[in-house]
């Protein structure tokens, strides 16, 4: 079947099956590979998405479900000589150790300053709840969100 769905602002039609994840569509068929892997159950949030305005672990998601729905990918956000607040504020806190989890935990950063420009520290470790972070980074990236939220 096809689908239509905006992704990181432009508009895609793509053939997909019912068994088609919308984390494959996004990193196979559309090459953004900011978009991990990690569990591949819903448990981790490495496949982070922010889909119709609410993180989404993609995934969870099979494609056809994302008909007529708008992406953000990390890749949506900013690119390398022009990276949006929550990238450079993840750059200035040294927030990336092997970088598996950043695209996630940034879009969640990203959606919870959204919603909520002054966040707590305990809010941001609840907004950030849904990531995991192999190498246990955690404080770090918290001080990322908070000095983004500066
Ligand atoms: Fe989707 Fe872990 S890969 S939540």
């Amino acid at each position: 079947m096809q689908i239509t769905l905006t992704v990181n602002g432009e508009q895609r039609e793509l053939e997909v099956t019912p068994y088609t994840r919308l984390l494959d569509l996004l990193r196979e068929d559309l090459g953004l590979t900011g978009v991990k892997e990690g569990c591949g159950k819903g448990e981790c949030g490495a496949c982070t998405v922010i889909m119709n305005g609410e993180l989404t672990a993609s995934c969870l998601v099979p494609a056809p479900q994302a008909d007529q729905a708008e992406i953000i990918t990390v890749e949506g956000l900013g690119t390398r000589d022009n990276l949006h607040p929550i990238q450079e504020s993840f750059v200035e806190a040294g927030a990336v150790q092997c970088g598996y989890c950043i695209p996630g935990m940034v879009l969640a950063g990203k959606r919870l300053l959204d919603e909520n420009p002054k966040p707590t520290e305990k809010e941001v470790r609840y907004g950030l709840s849904g990531n995991i972070c192999r190498c246990t980074g955690y404080a770090k990236i918290i001080d990322a969100v908070m000095l983004a939220a500066d």
